[in-house]
């Protein structure tokens, strides 16, 4: 049986350290793992995280931002995941999917919720996630590890304070709305016991 499993949380959560780690140890259980990433993952995804990504673009308007999105995870979903689920024991794991559009673009741009999961239904054509993990971290978490990490801040990573507290808080709501699906881990923890607890939601699931 195949999964899609996606990995969720303001920037500076760990989830891209999580997901290498997950990925690894399932490897290593034997299953026909492939990692991808949004925005990004196909050739013409990855032209699109450009756009996204670069401070040329600080005209842009949050639905031209969140249209983007959508347009990459399209592509995406069909050139990359759906092939791979087709495999016996596949596993996608995806560092990012359609929640962070919820709580991005529909909570810290403030495009409305509903609005943002209309459109992410037709962009991914359906494909849901078995589980999604939202790794959650405060505001002055997330910035003393983007700090420590990282010398020079996306267009994304620019936003104020105020716009990672909304994106937080939707991330929150998701959890609270699809309680099957999305697990909320406290990641202000160490790497190790983070990394412990997702492996104990994976292997309830598997
Ligand atoms: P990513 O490369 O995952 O950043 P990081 O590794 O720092 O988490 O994502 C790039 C940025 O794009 C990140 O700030 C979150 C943002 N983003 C959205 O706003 N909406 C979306 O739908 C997606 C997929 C990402």
């Amino acid at each position: 049986m195949s999964h899609l499993i996606t990995f969720e949380g303001i920037d500076g959560s760990g989830k891209s350290t999580q997901v290498t780690r997950v990925e690894k140890w399932l490897r290593e259980e034997g299953y026909d793992v492939l990692l991808t990433r949004e925005p990004g993952g196909s050739e013409l995804g990855e032209a699109i995280r450009s756009i996204l990504l670069d401070h040329k673009w600080s005209m842009m308007h949050g639905r031209t931002e969140f249209l983007l999105y959508s347009a990459s995870r399209a592509q995406m979903v069909e050139e990359i995941v759906k092939p791979h689920l087709k495999k016996p024991n596949g596993i996608v794991l995806i560092d990012r999917y359609d929640d962070s559009s919820t709580a991005y673009q529909g909570g810290g741009r403030k495009l409305g919720i509903d609005a943002v999961e209309t459109v992410n239904h037709f962009a991914t054509d359906n494909l849901t996630p078995d589980l999604t993990f939202v790794l959650d971290v405060d505001w002055e978490t997330s910035r003393a590890r983007l700090s420590s990490s990282r010398t020079d801040p996306d267009r994304l990573e620019n936003n104020p304070r105020d716009f990672f507290e909304r994106t937080r808080q939707a991330y929150h709501d998701l959890c609270t709305r699809y309680p099957d699906r999305m697990r909320l881990i406290d990641a202000t923890e160490s790497p190790d016991e983070v990394y412990n607890k997702i492996v104990l939601h994976l292997n309830k699931l598997l």
